[in-house]
């Protein structure tokens, strides 16, 4: 396996995990890289991260491409998560000597907690080291995304690591953005966002505005493709992103058990459709939730639809409410749908869930009792589109 340089003795010597489709629950269809990096400054040898543990061979290889691990006197471990840190234990026996850097306290409890007394080194906001020519500074950013989590910033080259923030999981053979297609990067990239850092928008608010100082010609994510081309596209997303922009479009996402309810999602997109609203639609039992909130993160209206079922709403839209709970998503605007036998609880169940993790309810619940009828859908339409008039 060989190290990638990406500046003169700056290498990356990461890991690809082209196989890995689930993180969490989030699903990681084009798998993810665990981004490494190493640089060589003189008689100073710096890893910058380390990857999950089971690929400790490939980060083991790709320094041996270019130097001997033996040689790195200090290791940064920006963020105790296992899929940076679980090599860490690895590395550390190759090196007892070398010094691991983390964030004060947080990294140094996580990592304590986790691998025991190695041989840590603390620092806090503003601290720096000198690596030969070279000087890392450390910029905690707590909770983006856990308390310990940390970037560096390296001013004579003007490389920000930003392990976590700006990455993507995104297998690829090539490591920067302008070797692979931006638009995939970019979805990738929302993705991240919508299922890990959507809770933590003010978090990464303040990180950008800690960050908005520096030169930065390169941001050396933690996942997925390194930027150097679209660098203030990538900042541009995560300012909107961040402060909970959504879009003119709405997403309709229900379950069905035999169609009535599908039947009205549809008649619910033709009238979005008709105010010149996109509208995506998501049968929930053919899409997975982490791509459908990764639409509604940017959709200003959400309408979700389920029959009612033992007196509830179906297991899956529950499911799909609860994650959203936790996602904590900003500036919606909702309503709930569905059709039932008899009782119908469940659109009302829905309501109150919508409300609850924060939307704006703009139409009234909509019952429909069996089978729909074209005036029922009429009227259904009706009332959606003269909500959505005096929007
Ligand atoms: Fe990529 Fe929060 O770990």
């Amino acid at each position: 396996m060989q190290a990638v340089q990406i500046r003169p003795n700056i290498y990356w010597v990461g890991a690809i995990d082209w196989s890995m489709r689930n993180f969490h629950g989030y699903q990681t269809g084009r798998g993810s890289t665990y981004n490494a990096y190493l640089i060589i400054d003189g008689e100073n040898v710096t890893l910058i991260d380390t990857v999950k543990a089971e690929f400790a061979d490939e980060l083991i290889s790709r320094i041996s491409s270019v130097i001997d691990p033996a040689k790195i006197n200090l290791i940064v471990s920006s963020h105790v998560e296992p899929d940076h840190s679980s090599a860490l234990p690895i590395v550390a026996k190759i090196v007892p000597d070398a010094k691991i850097v983390t964030s004060n306290p947080n990294g140094l409890k996580g990592l304590t907690a986790r691998y025991g007394n190695l041989n840590y080194q603390p620092v806090k906001a503003g601290d720096e080291i000198k690596i030969g020519s070279r000087t890392l500074k450390f910029v905690p950013t707590p909770m983006l995304h856990w308390p310990d989590s940390m970037v560096t910033y390296c001013p004579e080259e003007k490389i920000l690591f930003s392990n976590d923030a700006f990455g993507q999981h995104l297998a690829t053979s090539a490591r920067f953005d302008d070797e692979n297609d931006l638009e995939t990067i970019l979805f990738e990239a929302k993705k991240y966002y919508a299922n890990i850092l959507m809770p933590f928008g003010k978090q990464a608010q303040a990180a950008i505005q800690t960050l908005g100082g520096l030169e930065i010609e390169m941001l050396a994510t933690g996942h997925g493709i390194i930027w150097r081309k679209n660098i203030s596209t990538i900042i541009e997303c995560y300012k909107k992103w961040s402060a909970g922009e959504v879009e003119n479009r709405a997403v309709i996402v229900f379950d069905s058990m035999w169609h009535s309810t599908e039947i009205m999602a549809r008649e619910i997109t033709e009238a979005f459709q008709s105010k010149n609203i996109p509208a995506q639609f998501f049968d929930i039992k053919h899409n997975h939730l982490s791509d459908i909130v990764t639409e509604i993160f940017t959709s200003k209206y959400l309408a979700v639809g389920s029959p009612t079922i033992n007196n509830g709403m179906m297991p899956t839209i529950a499911s799909l409410l609860c994650y959203l709970k936790g996602l904590q998503p900003k500036n919606h605007r909702a309503f709930a749908f569905g059709s039932y036998g008899w009782g119908g609880q469940s659109i009302g169940l829905v309501e109150d869930e919508l409300k609850s993790i924060g939307c704006e309810i703009f139409v009234d619940k909509i019952r429909i009792a069996n089978v729909p009828t074209k005036e029922q859908l009429d009227e259904m339409s009706k009332k959606i589109q003269d909500a959505l008039g005096a929007e």
